[in-house]
């Protein structure tokens, strides 16, 4: 009979099922917030470098996570391919997390140090002189590109803002520490260090 009634009424039938999502939606989400495992960075993770933090940037901009996740699931295809698996604590200074399901090219999230860093400059500005089947663009123009230390500063600014633990020595030196560097340097000083801080790292 109740069953009825809400069936019935279109307005009452919406915000019970708003209700129920909101409930169940809750249920999972504030218990998340919580956990320090994952609002806490895990062990051996830290703020990214000034130098770091301008090659994400770059990273994001030029749409890498269109072919490449951060993000190795839990299972065995994945961990004895890239390593190991990503936790939510290793992530908890990327803003935005580049998680990423969509692989035309590997997994990133532990490939610092996997090669040098002029294989890193020569793979970014012409992936096919050093990989011949790949489908990878080339990024020629991030070596004419300097980054801009005025910008890398306000963005140090705004991430503490965010919570981020940068301190005003951090935050003073943030220009000189890119001064005269290029976008590239950027991007590869980033992607060398991705997943080596980790201290389950193999
Ligand atoms: C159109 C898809 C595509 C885009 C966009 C792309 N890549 Fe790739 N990437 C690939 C493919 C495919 C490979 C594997 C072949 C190769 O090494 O070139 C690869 C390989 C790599 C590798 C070597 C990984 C390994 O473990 O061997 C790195 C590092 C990399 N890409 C970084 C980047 C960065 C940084 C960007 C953005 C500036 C980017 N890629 C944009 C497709 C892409």
């Amino acid at each position: 009979m109740r069953h009825d009634t809400i069936e019935k009424s279109l307005n009452l039938m919406v915000v019970l099922i708003v209700l129920a999502i909101s409930i169940g939606g809750l249920i999972e989400i504030v218990p998340l917030m919580m956990s320090s495992d994952v609002t806490e960075p895990d062990e051996g993770i830290s703020i990214y470098s000034p130098l770091r933090l301008a090659g994400r940037d770059v990273y994001v901009r030029e749409g890498c996570y269109n072919c490449h996740s951060q993000m190795i699931r839990p299972f065995r295809s994945e961990t004895e391919r890239y390593g190991p698996f990503t936790t939510a604590g290793e992530t908890v200074y990327d803003r935005p997390f580049q998680f990423g399901s969509k692989r035309t090219g590997p997994d990133l999230a532990r490939v610092g140090g996997r090669y040098s860093d002029d294989w890193q400059r020569l793979h970014l500005m012409d992936p096919r002189a050093l990989v011949p089947e790949s489908n990878m663009p080339g990024y020629p123009w991030l070596a004419d590109n300097a980054v801009d230390p005025e910008l890398v500063t306000a963005k140090l600014r705004a991430l503490r803002l965010l919570g981020d633990p940068y301190t005003d020595e951090q935050i003073a030196g943030a220009a000189a520490a890119v001064e005269g560097r290029s976008e590239l340097d950027a991007l590869v000083a980033y992607l060398q260090e991705l997943g080596t801080n980790r201290k389950n790292r193999r």
